[in-house]
């Protein structure tokens, strides 16, 4: 049974007393997240979103109507409850809550609404990933999962006070589009009016806040859901929030000055961190060859060195014939590792390096009474201590080598160097480390596809000293792009991008598209240009990554209310779902059933 809220009015949330509110009259409601029993006394923790009051009801002084109600309450109740505030019995003084010492002394009781006995409990530790998503409105009664939304709300408050400050205007794109090609598949939406046409969903605004620009808005941002039907990580999901902005006449450094005040602002903000400005800066290249990738965790050192030169005449063919058919023998020095690990954990490390496709790995045991290694005994004296002087090398120490093209040893040690790093415990969880990666590759080669491809997209500018080879030699050129990377993830990315037609075409060209083919996609974008385009650049970050960090969670789902799931469903939902086969007629479209 349910009773009304009528005549009687809340006069505070449940976190928000103290005791400087002892004597108050007070009304208060919320649901139940416990109750104690106690024979004439019961107990109750009244929760809202700000946290947790104790009630207590007495059979000594409250009606016997309302005593009675009380002891019919059970888990997830919603109730109503008055009384005055009062200290609490020692015995039940909390110190761990900052309501801890009150409680009110109810003399009045109103039931909600009832609850079924939950699936699991609020307060339960470990529930499994589905039943949370199934029953997501219990789940975010969770402190923790309400702590990272209202986080969010406040970063999207935040990030809009400083762009404001700086003279952004907020500009809604369209949800109904043509899709700017940011590498994803898109999410389609049939046209009823234009039969076997599609809308796709944004997956970012990049082309429309490329026209604002031409359209003299000079700076332009928003806040802006972007859909992409790829495959989900722990980082990914099919819809997404992206802080997306663009500014006119402005070179990279000033968009990276501009993006580093705005995350000092932000972290200062949600934690009071300082961020050290200006970010350390990365070319790609030296991110590659210092980190084997292009979104370096910089928190610890173990940088990647290049042993090709000392090896490539020694007798271990493996080494040698990897350096003469131009590839490259790249090493770590894991610290310390050799007294870490055991042999048979050694042993195992080829595990890591497979997995991103390099043939083997070979390894250096540094200890007091001299070394253990398989391949040292294919080189000589000069040799081995030409490497051990290269990496540094102490007793305790752990060398690990990969040989391989540059591209699989690079990433493939890059990979073993952050396993090392978590392994033995380099990594700072507590730091945040800013860095920009700058000069990307404009463009780089799929073998699949026998053509370049764009590395962020298509619309990104060539650095000026490059643009003799865009023509002759595109995986040459570098780009005006640059990635925000925090911690080894990547937070955001953007570039200076191309304002003149002719270079549009040109990069076009280098990408394989013929010019039939970029006019009719790309036509209303380049003719854009053709009346009057400003230089201009912007970046575009993922708020939900962004909160992933500040908050130190590692699922993308605890920062997102309704998310998706592995097969991109939705438990709660039930989303994709069957529709009526009359808006399926009404559009032109026909099921057809996978033969398998
Ligand atoms: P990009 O594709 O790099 O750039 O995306 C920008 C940022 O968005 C976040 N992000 C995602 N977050 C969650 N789930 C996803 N599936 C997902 N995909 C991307 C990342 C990424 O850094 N238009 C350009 C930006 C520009 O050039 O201005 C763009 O969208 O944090
Ligand atoms: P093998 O000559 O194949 O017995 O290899 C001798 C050692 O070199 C083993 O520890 C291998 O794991 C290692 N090794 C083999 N191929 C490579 C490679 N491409 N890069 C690094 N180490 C390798």
């Amino acid at each position: 049974m349910s009773e009304s809220m009528k005549g009687m009015k809340r006069t505070h949330m449940c976190g928000v007393p103290t005791e400087a509110d002892l004597g108050n009259s007070v009304v208060m409601m919320g649901w139940v997240q416990k109750r104690r029993d106690l024979g004439g006394l019961i107990f109750v923790d009244l929760r809202d979103r700000t946290g947790i009051m104790q009630v207590v009801f007495d059979e000594q002084s409250c009606t016997a109507e309302v005593f009675t109600k009380a002891e019919s309450i059970r888990t997830e109740y919603v109730i109503a409850v008055a009384g005055p505030i009062v200290v609490r019995d020692e015995e039940t003084i909390n110190p761990a809550l900052p309501t801890g010492t009150i409680e009110i002394k109810a003399n009045e009781l109103r039931i909600l609404n009832e609850a079924k006995t939950p699936p699991f409990f609020v307060d339960d530790e470990q529930v499994a990933d589905n039943l949370r998503l199934k029953h997501r409105y219990i789940d975010l009664r969770r402190p923790e999962m309400q702590r990272n939304l209202m986080l969010k709300h406040k970063v999207g408050g935040w990030v809009r006070t400083f762009l404001d400050g700086e003279g952004f205007i907020d500009i809604e794109t369209p949800m109904l589009t043509k899709s700017p090609p940011e590498g994803a598949r898109d999410y389609l939406v049939p046209s009823r009016l234009h039969t076997g046409a599609f809308y796709a969903l944004p997956q970012s605004p990049q082309i429309l806040k490329q026209i604002l620009m031409a359209s003299g808005f000079d700076r332009y941002y928003q806040i802006v859901r972007c859909f992409r039907d790829e495959d989900l990580r722990a980082n990914r999901q099919p819809e997404f929030t992206q802080i997306d902005m663009e500014m006119s006449f402005v070179t990279e450094e000033d968009v990276m000055d501009l993006n580093e005040r705005l995350m000092a602002f932000v972290f200062d903000r949600a934690l009071g961190v300082k961020l050290k400005t200006p970010f350390p800066r990365l070319t790609w290249r030296e991110a590659m060859d210092r980190y084997g990738s292009d979104k370096p965790d910089a928190r610890f050192g173990m940088e990647l060195c290049d042993v090709s030169d000392i090896v490539a005449d020694s007798d271990f063919k493996v080494f040698a014939s990897v350096v003469a058919s131009g590839g490259t023998v790249r090493a770590i020095n894991a610290k310390g590792g050799n007294n870490e690990l055991p042999r048979r954990e050694i042993d195992g490390l080829i595990d890591v390096v497979k997995t991103y496709h390099a043939k083997g790995l070979a390894w250096i045991q540094v200890e007091e009474e001299g070394l253990k290694s398989p391949i040292i005994k294919f080189m000589s004296e000069e040799q081995v201590e030409a490497i051990l002087t290269r990496l540094d090398a102490e007793p305790g120490d752990l060398l690990l080598f990969v040989a391989d093209t540059e591209a699989i040893a690079l990433t493939a040690l890059g990979q073993l160097r952050l396993h090392m790093g978590k392994r033995l415990g380099l990594i700072d969880e507590k730091a945040f480390h800013f860095l920009w990666v700058t000069d990307f590759p404009l463009v780089e080669y799929d073998a699949e596809a026998k053509r370049y491809v764009a590395l962020h997209h298509p619309f990104t500018a060539p650095k000026d000293e490059d643009m003799d080879l865009l023509d002759s030699d595109p995986g040459k050129v570098r780009a005006k792009a640059y990635d925000m990377v925090v911690n080894g993830e990547e937070l955001g990315g953007g570039s200076i991008r191309i304002h003149d037609t002719a270079i549009q075409e040109r990069v076009f060209t280098a990408l394989g598209f013929d010019h039939e083919k970029m006019w009719d996609q790309f036509g209303f974008m380049m003719e854009a240009f053709q009346y009057g385009a400003p230089p201009h650049g912007g970046i575009a970050y993922g708020l939900d990554r962004l909160l992933m960090i500040l908050l130190g969670v590692d699922s993308i789902r605890d920062v997102i209310a309704f998310p998706k799931v592995q097969n991109a469903s939705c438990p709660l939902t039930h989303a994709p779902s069957a529709v009526d086969p009359k808006q399926l007629e009404e559009l032109h479209i026909e099921v057809v059933e996978d033969e398998e």
